[in-house]
């Protein structure tokens, strides 16, 4: 069985063909970073724009490369929301028309469902397990008892971790992608050098918060005025390390939660773009062990944005009879425990 994945939901157009023996056949991912660099952040006018004119070269690419026909395919899977919805919409009526014009199976994917899945393709991960969900978008920590059926145990009160990286970026003005700036320009900085806040540690749920660490290290740049390089890697070596801490507290205490619930449940997964973090993937490795967890992530290049993971979630989803209707509509909101995932 071959399921083409197409993801257009924020500023990466990717498209990728799996098998139902955990093959990745291909998987072409196309990353706009150029086009937001200017503005330092994404634009959604631009990403709709970038999305509409790279899909189908990104579509045919991914055929070519996997050395595959429209009518090999089983069917075409598509993030349908959440997201920009104006890529959103360029994602889903692509999918819609492959799906007509070579009479396929149409499968929206909500596009954390494609994070939250990712793991099985490449490690033996069994239901229940526990997700640590870290995107630009989102901060969740959830139970996944199966394909569309989730429990969150906690989430954000206010910035998603990605975003809290993406915006101290920009006020240190080390540029956009924030994240991974963060930790290339953290490897010469001193952690210990500023004290930053551990938001919402040491409470007894799983909640996130990010806007006080935002705010103190913004505090600290006013403070010292005209940043050196060496400030900007001691302020983001400081800030990453607050930022890790804070989410491994929020972890332990997931866990507690997870065990009490699901107590066959033995794995721990981390997803999302913030997942590639190596700080913060160490961490949770060294929290799993102590917590006698298999602790799995996807490899780098499948945490953040691409078409594999809409492809493989498509395939659980289709493996389980589960298609979509051809008057599915793109989604800019979708919460992974809605009743209609
Ligand atoms: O999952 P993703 O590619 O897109 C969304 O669904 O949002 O996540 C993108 C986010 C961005 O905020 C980016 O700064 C962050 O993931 N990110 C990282 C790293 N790589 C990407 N954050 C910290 N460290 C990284 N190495
Ligand atoms: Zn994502």
């Amino acid at each position: 069985m071959l399921i083409m994945g197409i993801e257009s939901s924020c500023d990466e157009t990717a498209c990728a063909i799996v098998s139902d023996k955990k093959e990745i056949l291909s998987s072409v991912v196309w990353s706009q970073f150029e086009e937001h660099r200017p503005f330092g952040g994404v634009v959604p006018e631009i990403a709709a724009r970038a999305h509409l004119e790279q899909v189908d070269l990104i579509v045919s690419e991914a055929l070519k490369k996997a050395k595959v026909d429209f009518k090999e395919l089983s069917a075409i899977a598509v993030a349908g929301g959440p997201g920009l919805i104006g890529g959103v919409i360029v994602g889903v009526i692509t999918a819609k028309a492959i799906a007509m014009s070579h009479q396929l199976p149409f499968v929206a994917i909500n596009h954390l469902e494609g994070h939250a899945l990712m793991a099985r393709l490449t490690n033996d991960i069994s239901f229940p397990y526990l997700l640590l969900l870290v995107s630009g978008g989102h901060c969740q920590i959830l139970a996944v008892e199966a394909p569309g059926k989730y429990v969150c145990l906690g989430s954000t009160i206010d910035d998603s971790a990605g975003e809290a990286f993406d915006k101290v970026a920009k006020m240190l003005q080390i540029g956009y992608p924030g994240g991974p700036n963060i930790e290339r320009v953290s490897i010469k900085g001193n952690s210990k050098r500023f004290t930053f806040p551990r938001p919402m540690k040491g409470r007894n749920d799983c909640l996130f918060s990010f806007s006080g660490l935002k705010t103190a290290v913004r505090h600290q740049i006013e403070i010292l005025g005209e940043l050196s390089e060496q400030d900007k890697a001691d302020l983001a070596a400081s800030f990453q390390q607050a930022a890790v801490e804070s989410i491994i507290d929020r972890l332990q205490k997931g866990i507690i939660l997870f065990k009490e619930k699901y107590p066959e449940g033995k794995n721990l997964v981390v997803s999302g773009g913030v997942a590639a973090n190596t700080m913060l993937r160490n961490s949770i490795d060294r929290l799993a062990q102590k917590q006698h967890m298999i602790f799995a992530a996807p490899p780098l290049n499948l945490c953040t944005d691409n078409g594999v993971m809409i492809a493989w979630a498509g395939l659980e989803r289709f493996q389980n009879g589960k298609t979509s209707p051809l008057d599915f509509k793109a989604r800019p909101r979708w919460p992974l425990d809605s009743e209609d995932i």
